[in-house]
Formats: structure tokens, sequence, C-alpha cells
């Protein structure tokens, strides 16, 4: 490795011994108010947002953890509050606002409630400053590039009277010695590259996440190991388009290569990825999947619009042809892959025929399932500036249609495992007492009975019956 990995380490290092210094810090003070106030302070963190939050929001819980603080799921009876926003969607955005309406109406109870918010709207400049003035009772603010300062920010908090504002511009590595507190022992993300340099038109996220940096492998591989040794059996890796991995490290490795070496470690059951981009999609990644068995036949591979005009205003960087050949190529290599797509409606000079054209799309690719979004105007990018925004009712009702046909094609899709007998990591125990949650390798959720004590653990299961999309399973013994 070149010196700049050398020095990036040591820096780590640096960081990482300091923090944990504040670590050290905050706990002497948590220990000290609960001693005043005749019991341990309890904490909250509440995540918006994607798999990179809750990931992120995994790295804040364990920080609180070791300070000493006890979690709550009720953030009424929390002493401090965090919530790990997103700003993909207005709608995100308008969701933590009216929770902080709540909130405020909560802490006049309690005065000393402590707020803070975090994650990608703080990001924007124009959201914190609506904070500062409209929502003076949050008191600490920080943003996605200094996560890994989130100790020395907590003593800052717990010891000043004033307001704790730090947004950075760039990303520093979270150092990974700083603990973690995964929300579950059996599976976790582990983030291989930060940031995004696609700018697709539509989209804050460059702004607000930064550009692209890519981990190192030994950096990313060292932590799978860790983790597997610690139990789990599953990995997600994560990144905003993780087929472009490893063009920015010195010594340049491709995301199939990764995997590649991801799947040698032993006791590792399944390795996921997310997100995938079809413009950096490999033929390579296609042999890699289809010759490790680790690796999950599930494919998320948003594609956004199904009309080439629409694509090339997106900046997509693909047309629906070479979509269409990647579907093709996987489903050639590994014939029972299901796939998962991201689909926008409503962006700006969408017609009726290019909605058409996403339509048909849906049908022609046959989606297991797909996330779909009414398109929201991102101050600062492109496409808020673009003419021809599309009226709300055209969109609704588009929206509408768009989910009808995923519903049709994904049921159609999701019952052609019926009656096999397929893997299912259990993840959790059902509302319905006696029953238990997981799912098979392609990312289906299966119903079977069970108790707790599945939890963690990979049965066969019979899909026994397909109800929509998810199935009621018989447990087998092998
Ligand atoms: N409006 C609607 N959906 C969006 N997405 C990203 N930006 C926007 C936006 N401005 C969707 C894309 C992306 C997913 C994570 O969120 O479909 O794949
Ligand atoms: Fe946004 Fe496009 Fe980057 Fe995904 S690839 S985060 S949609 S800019």
């Amino acid at each position: 490795m070149g010196n700049c990995n050398i020095k990036n380490e040591e820096a780590q290092k640096e960081a990482a011994s300091r923090q944990l210094e504040f670590i050290e810090e905050a706990r002497i003070l948590v220990e000290k108010i609960s001693k005043n106030i005749g019991r341990p302070l309890i904490s909250h963190i509440e995540t918006f947002g994607c798999q990179m939050n809750a990931r992120d929001s995994e790295k804040l819980r364990g920080i609180l953890d070791a300070a000493g603080f006890k979690d709550t799921e009720n953030e009424d009876e929390a002493d401090l509050v965090i919530y790990n926003t997103c700003t993909v969607r207005d709608n995100a955005d308008q969701h933590v606002y009216g929770r902080l309406g709540h909130l405020n109406a909560v802490r006049k109870k309690r005065p000393d409630m402590i707020i803070g918010l975090c994650g990608c709207m703080m990001q924007e400049d124009h959201i914190v400053a609506k904070i500062k003035k409209s929502y003076p009772f949050v008191k600490l603010i920080f943003g996605t590039h200094n996560l890994y300062a989130f100790p020395e920010l907590l003593v800052r908090t717990l010891n000043e009277d004033k307001r704790v504002i730090d947004i950075r511009q760039e990303t520093k590595v979270f150092p990974e010695s700083l603990p973690v507190k995964r929300k579950h022992f059996f599976k976790s993300g582990v983030n291989i590259m930060y940031g995004c340099n696609n700018f697709c038109s539509y989209c804050i996220v460059p702004y607000v996440r930064g550009r692209e940096i890519s981990r190192t492998p030994d950096e990313i591989l060292d932590e799978v190991r860790r983790l597997v040794a610690d139990g789990c059996v599953e990995i997600m890796l994560l990144g905003q388009n993780v087929n472009s991995y490893g063009k920015t490290l010195p010594e340049k490795m491709s995301f199939a290569e990764l995997l590649r070496e991801v799947c040698k470690i032993e006791g590792l059951r399944r390795l996921r990825f997310m997100t995938s981009h079809p413009k950096d999609l490999s033929d390579e990644l296609i042999e890699v999947i289809a010759q490790n068995p680790v690796i999950c036949h599930h494919m998320h591979l948003p594609v956004q619009s199904g009309s080439d005009i629409i694509l090339t205003k997106m900046n997509r960087h693909y047309d629906r042809a070479r979509y269409m050949e990647i579907v093709r190529k996987l489903r050639e290599a590994i014939p029972d892959i299901s796939f998962t797509t991201d689909i926008i409606v409503g962006f700006p000079g969408e017609t009726e025929e290019d909605f058409e054209d996403t339509l048909s799309l849906v049908r022609e690719v046959g989606f297991d399932s797909a996330f779909t979004f009414i398109y929201s105007k991102r101050r600062g990018t492109p496409a808020a500036e673009m003419e021809n925004q599309v009226p709300e009712e055209i969109v609704k009702e588009r929206f509408n249609r768009l989910l009808k046909e995923v519903k049709v094609t994904a049921e159609e899709r999701c019952a052609r495992f019926t009656g096999k007998v397929m893997d299912v990591l259990v993840e959790d125990v059902n509302r319905e007492p006696g029953l238990v949650t997981g799912r098979i390798e392609h990312n289906i959720v299966v119903h079977l009975p069970g108790d707790a004590s599945m939890i963690g653990k990979i049965v066969p299961v019979r899909l026994a019956e397909c109800r929509g999309f998810y199935y009621f399973g018989e447990p087998v013994s092998d």
C-alpha cells in the first residue's frame, strides 16, 4: 500500500484514541448526573432513511452504551433523544419537523431532556438555519462527516449550556476501533465506501454525503472477520454505488474482486450488498455471484424509469436496453435470482408515454418487489430547476397505476418458490404468538412456527403457502 494509506491509518488511530478518551470523560459525567438524579440516564436514537443511516445509528448507540446511557424505545421517557435524519425526499424532512414539534411538547414537561439532530438533513445549510431559528430547543447538531467525533460532541453537550453545532464538509472515516452496538447479533452492515460521485439530477445525496471514498480491502476484510467471529452469519456491504468500489484506492480493486475476498471468510453464510448502479455493473460481478454460493441470489438494481428520455435527463448513464441486457445476463447466469428496484414517478417532463415505458419495463423485468417514489424536488439539484414539473394529480394517478402493476408482477414472482424447501435465516419473533419471521436468500419474508431461540439460525423450511409478498412456511428437519 502507498504512503497515503499508512498516513490514513495513523490518523485514524490517533482520532480513535482521542475519541476513546472522550467516551471515558462522558462516562464519568453520566455517572455523576445519574448519581444526582438517583437513576440511570436514558437515551433514544431514532433512525430515518437508508441502511447507511441504520449502520451509523449502531455506531452512535455503541458510543452511548459505552458512556453509560441506558437504551429506550420510548423517546418520551428519554433524557437524550437523537434523530439521525434523512433528506432524500421532502416527506422525510417534514416527518422530522413534525416529530420535533411533538418532542418540544414533551420537553416542556421535562426541561432537562436533551434533543440532538444528525444525519443527512444537517448537511444542508438552509435546514440548519431553519432549525437554529425555529427549533431553538435542539441542543446538539452534527452532520454525516463527523460522526466519529460524537463522543467529543456528547461531552460538550453534557458540559456546556449553549448549543453545540458542528458540521463538516469532508468525511473523516469512522475509526472502527470505536464501540458499535449492532441491532441484530446475527447480521450487520459494513460500509465499504462513503459518498457518491454520480450526481443523478434529482438526488441530494452527493451534496450531503460528499465525494466517493472507498475503504481499503484490508479494513473491510478485518471488519467482516471480526463480525463473523462475533456471531454474524449475514453481512451486507454498504455503499451508494458499490459497483464503483475501489476506484479511489491507491491500489485499484474492483467490487467483484472485493466480493471474492469476502467470500473466503470462513463462517460467513450470507453476503449481500447494496446499492448497485446499473451503469457500473460488470460481467465480472455476474460471474462472481454465480460462482460463490455465499452471495445471495438477490439483486437490488434501481432503474428509476423505463424511458430513455427520462433516464438521460436523470443523468443515469444507461438506457432501457442496457438495463434489460444486465437483467438477461444475470438471469442467464443465476436463473433463480430475484430483482428489486427503485422507481421514481413524476420526474420533470415525464409524459404519459414515458410513464407507460416504466410500466412496461416493470412487466418485462418481473421485479420481485419495487420501492416506488413520487419525485421530490430537492433544492440545489439540477432537476429542481427543470421545466415541466408534473402536476401533483397526474403524478398521484400514475403512482397508483404503478403500485398496481408492481403488486401484480411481484405476487406472480413471489409465488414461484411455493412447495420448495429453502433455507430461512430467522430474524425475529412475530407479533403473532408462536410464529417467527425470517428471509430466504432472495430476500422474501417467511413466517413460520417457532420461538425466540431460533433467532439468528438458518433453518430449512418448506414454503407451503404464498400470501402475496410473503410465505407461510413449515420447518423441516434435515
Ligand atoms: N425524489 C424521489 N425519489 C428519490 N430518490 C432519490 N432522490 C429522489 C427524489 N428527489 C429515490 C431513488 C433512489 C432511492 C434511494 O430514493 O429512487 O434510488
Ligand atoms: Fe443519488 Fe444517484 Fe448517487 Fe444513488 S447513485 S445516491 S440516486 S446520485
